[in-house]
């Protein structure tokens, strides 16, 4: 790092999990299970056991104050606050994270909590079909009412829902009602969704009137496969679809035009009622929480291409991505410029310091990296390392298009790393891996769950010794 441009002092260093990813105890201590824990691949672990943080969280606590991080992102559990999705809050529950957050706060670490990380109570899909009823936005309200209540007085940085825009791309994260077709019911549910958000900020300000409090959203900025003008369209359009779409909604409450246009020549705009635009319009976010791991190429897609119908698989395993299509709109294709990890994600940093710029050209706010990270197969040494040079490189590229971003005049307010430490992979289980920290375990043996530092994770902590002596 030799560049004159300086990360803010007070930069959140941070690394960032997820709670039914990283842990475990899926029916512990009072906890149900969530739509996850049941719909998980059945190729690969289940959520039963993870990384065992649930058990393991002050020896974790210890590995990231010896990481040096300044900040940790996690998730907090729906169903273990709260086992019948509403009513009685579970004890148990509430005091994990009061004492995952003293231990945070005894080791100088910022605790970011996301409350939505895809874990709805099991029960309130079966009762009422989850994010496809306005029923949840009052629920979702109570979680929220109690986090803020219990948690409020600790937690001063509040995510409300991670990746709102993937979400529909996976089947494990939102379930569907096989009868009604499937474009209508993404967009009804996003619009309920987002009520459920702006319900989450109104709520904060009431409560925890000294915290922030933004969404933590999955993007990718789209490149034309051509300068074809028909592929520039396709590009800006893949970005009205699949970013804008949801930030404008965030940001200033409202649809745009020509998705909205799309909507409606396709029978599929979502019910909104009265009021719905004034609650979205009310609950600016203070922050936005940037998930970003690769950019998308896109080119014009005429009319008959593809089925409305598809859910992509944006996750896919190396050879078996298929790429989105939005007949008459555009379709998604590869790049040919970029290097692709293990699982075809392509490697794009660059891409990074583009969608930083692009977000604060039309909503100048502060941005924090909410994940950005690489997955790979990593192997334990005879002697107990990992040599994990692919991460270190990904992660070093990523951090100088932050800084870049920096000096072209982004709010850039923290950097958390997906993972803290190996945790389950949400597509591929524990063969892929993001951690600084290596979990001794694969998917079929549990092993004892040994935590072993990654090269990685010595180069991190002097990223951040080095960033720091330096201001
Ligand atoms: C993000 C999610 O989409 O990507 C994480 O917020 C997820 O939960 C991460 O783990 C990486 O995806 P995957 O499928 O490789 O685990």
């Amino acid at each position: 790092y030799q560049s004159s441009i300086a990360f803010p002092k007070n930069f959140f260093w941070a690394a960032s999990t997820a709670a039914y990813q990283f842990e475990g105890a899926h029916l512990e201590d009072g906890k149900t299970l969530s739509i996850v824990d049941k719909n998980i691949n059945p190729n690969y672990a289940n959520t039963s056991v993870t990384s065992d943080h649930y058990h393991r969280f002050e020896e974790d606590v210890a590995l990231m104050k010896e990481l040096g991080i300044k900040a940790y992102r996690f998730s907090i559990s729906w169903p273990r606050v709260l086992p019948n999705g509403r009513g009685e809050v579970n004890q148990k529950g509430i005091d994990f994270y009061k004492k995952l957050i003293n231990e945070l706060r005894a080791n100088d670490i910022e605790p970011l909590a996301t409350i939505y990380h895809f874990d709805l109570p099991a029960c309130l899909q079966e009762e009422y079909g989850g994010w496809s009823s306005r029923k949840i936005i009052d629920d979702f309200a109570y979680f929220c009412k109690v986090l803020f209540k219990y948690l409020g007085g600790q937690v001063k940085y509040w995510f409300t829902i991670n990746e709102q825009s993937n979400m529909f791309l996976l089947p494990y994260l939102m379930e569907f009602n096989k009868e009604l077709p499937l474009e209508k019911q993404k967009y009804e549910m996003n619009h309920i969704m987002t009520l459920a958000h702006a319900k989450a900020i109104q709520l904060c300000r009431e409560m925890v009137p000294d915290a922030q409090i933004g969404p933590a959203i999955g993007l990718s900025p789209n490149y034309p496969e051509t300068c074809r003008p028909e592929d520039i369209q396709a590009a800006r359009e893949a970005d009205d679809f699949r970013t804008y779409l949801f930030t404008d909604l965030y940001m200033y409450g409202r649809y745009r035009d020509n998705v909205w246009r799309y909507m409606e020549e396709n029978g599929i705009t979502p019910t909104i009622q009265e009021g719905d635009m004034e609650l979205l319009q009310s609950a600016k976010p203070d922050l936005l929480g940037i998930n970003y791991y690769q950019s998308r190429v896109v080119k014009y897609a005429s009319e008959t291409m593809g089925n409305k119908d598809m859910t992509i698989n944006v996750h896919g395993k190396k050879g078996e991505t298929e790429f989105e299509v939005v007949p008459g709109i555009y379709q998604g294709s590869s790049n040919p410029y970029l290097e692709k990890t293990d699982w075809d994600w392509e490697i794009d940093s660059i891409g990074l310091r583009t969608l930083l710029n692009d977000l604060n050209d039309r909503y100048q706010i502060p941005i924090i990296i909410t994940e950005n990270g690489i997955g790979g197969v990593d192997k334990l040494t005879d002697d107990e390392k990992v040599h994990d040079q692919y991460r270190i490189d990904y992660l070093k590229m990523h951090l100088e298009q932050c800084r870049l971003a920096i000096g072209d005049g982004i709010q850039l307010i923290g950097y958390c790393p997906w993972s803290f430490m190996d945790l389950l992979s949400t597509t591929s289980g524990f063969r892929k891996r993001y951690g600084f920290v290596y979990v001794n375990r694969t998917d079929n043996d549990l092993k004892e769950l040994r935590r072993i530092k990654k090269d990685s994770y010595y180069w991190y902590q002097e990223v951040i010794r080095s960033e720091i002596c330096d201001q």
